[in-house]
C-alpha cells in the first residue's frame, strides 16, 4: 500500500506548486524544498484533482505577495503573522525590515527552523527576524499563543495570513482563531484568509479532491473539509472585508493569455479584511 500523507506533508506539496513556475508564483525559493517525495505527492494530487492546481498556488503566493508589499510600502504594517506557515517563503520574498511570526505544528516548525538556520549560514537565504511558534489549531492554546505573539508583537502593526489552512480545521477551531486575531490586532491591522465556498461542494473538482484526500491523506478526528462562505467574513463585527477574489480572477490579471477549462479548477476564495 502507498505510505499515506501527512497533514503538514502537504505543506511540502503546496512549496511544490510554488516552485511550478516561479515567474507566476514569484517565490523563488520555493525549489528549497523541493525533494522527490515532494514531487511525487504534488504529481499525484494534480493529476487525480486538478491539473491547475499549481498554476492556483502559484496565483494565489502572488496575490497576497503583491497585497503585503503594497501595504509594506504604504507603512501600513511592521509585521506578518503567518498562521499554518507551511514553508512559504514571505519573509525573504518581502522588505527585510518586516518582522515576521511563523505558525505552524511542530514537525513543520523544527523542520523549516533548522532549514532556514542553515540556508542562512551557507548564504542560501538572507538574513530576516523570524520568530517561530509550534502549536495545534486543534486544541485550544489561544491563552498561550496570544500572550507569546504580544511579547514579539510590542503593538505594531500586522498583517496576518491564513492560507491553505481553514479546510484543514472544525468550524469550532476557525472561529476561536478568528477570535484570537481580534485579540491580537488593534484598529487597521489586517487578515488575509483563504478559503472555499460551500458552493463548490457540488462541484466534480471539489469531490475529486475528497476523494483524493480520503484515499491518500492521513487525517486526525478532527478533519473537516471546511467550506467558508462569504457571511463568515462579512459577519466579523470588528473587520471590514476590504478585498475579495477568486483564483479565476487573478488568473485574469495575472495569466490573461492561460487557457483554462472553468469548472476544472478548484476556485478559491482571497478575503483581505481590516479591522475598524
Ligand atoms: C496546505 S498547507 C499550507 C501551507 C502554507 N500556508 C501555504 O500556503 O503554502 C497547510 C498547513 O496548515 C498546517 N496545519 C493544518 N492543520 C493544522 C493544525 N491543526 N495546527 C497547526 N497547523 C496546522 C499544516 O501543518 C500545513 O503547514
Amino acid at each position: 500500500m502507498r505510505e499515506k500523507i501527512a497533514i503538514h506533508e502537504t505543506a511540502f506539496v503546496t512549496s511544490a506548486f510554488r516552485a511550478s513556475n516561479e515567474a507566476l508564483s514569484k517565490d523563488t525559493y520555493a525549489k528549497l524544498w523541493l525533494t522527490d517525495k515532494t514531487e511525487e505527492h504534488a504529481q499525484r494530487y494534480s493529476n487525480s484533482v486538478s491539473k491547475y492546481e499549481p498554476f492556483a498556488h502559484c496565483l494565489r503566493n502572488r496575490f497576497f505577495l503583491e497585497t503585503i508589499n503594497k501595504l509594506i510600502a504604504a507603512d501600513k504594517i511592521d509585521l506578518l503573522i503567518n498562521f499554518g506557515c507551511g514553508f512559504s517563503m514571505y519573509p525573504f520574498l518581502l522588505n527585510e525590515n518586516l518582522l515576521h511570526i511563523e505558525i505552524d505544528k511542530p514537525d513543520i516548525i523544527d523542520y523549516k527552523k533548522q532549514k532556514i538556520e542553515s540556508f542562512v549560514k551557507d548564504g542560501t537565504l538572507p538574513n530576516r527576524e523570524i520568530h517561530y511558534i509550534s502549536t495545534d489549531f486543534n486544541h485550544d492554546k489561544e491563552i498561550a499563543l496570544l500572550s507569546e505573539i504580544k511579547r514579539i508583537k510590542k503593538g505594531r502593526p500586522s498583517f496576518i495570513l491564513i492560507e491553505g489552512v481553514l479546510f484543514f480545521i472544525s468550524r469550532g477551531d476557525a472561529k476561536r482563531l478568528f477570535t484570537l486575531f481580534d485579540k491580537i490586532q488593534d484598529a487597521n491591522e489586517f487578515i488575509g484568509s483563504v478559503s472555499f465556498r460551500k458552493s463548490l461542494e457540488e462541484t466534480k473538482v471539489f469531490k475529486k479532491m475528497i476523494s483524493f484526500i480520503e484515499g491518500n491523506l492521513d487525517k486526525n478526528e478532527k478533519f473537516n473539509y471546511q467550506t467558508v462562505d462569504d457571511m463568515f467574513y462579512r459577519s466579523l463585527e470588528r473587520y471590514n472585508l476590504i478585498n475579495h477574489c477568486a483564483t479565476l480572477d487573478l488568473a485574469k490579471t495575472y495569466a490573461a493569455d492561460k487557457a483554462l477549462v472553468i469548472d476544472e479548477v478548484l476556485n478559491e476564495h482571497m478575503y483581505i479584511l481590516e479591522k475598524k
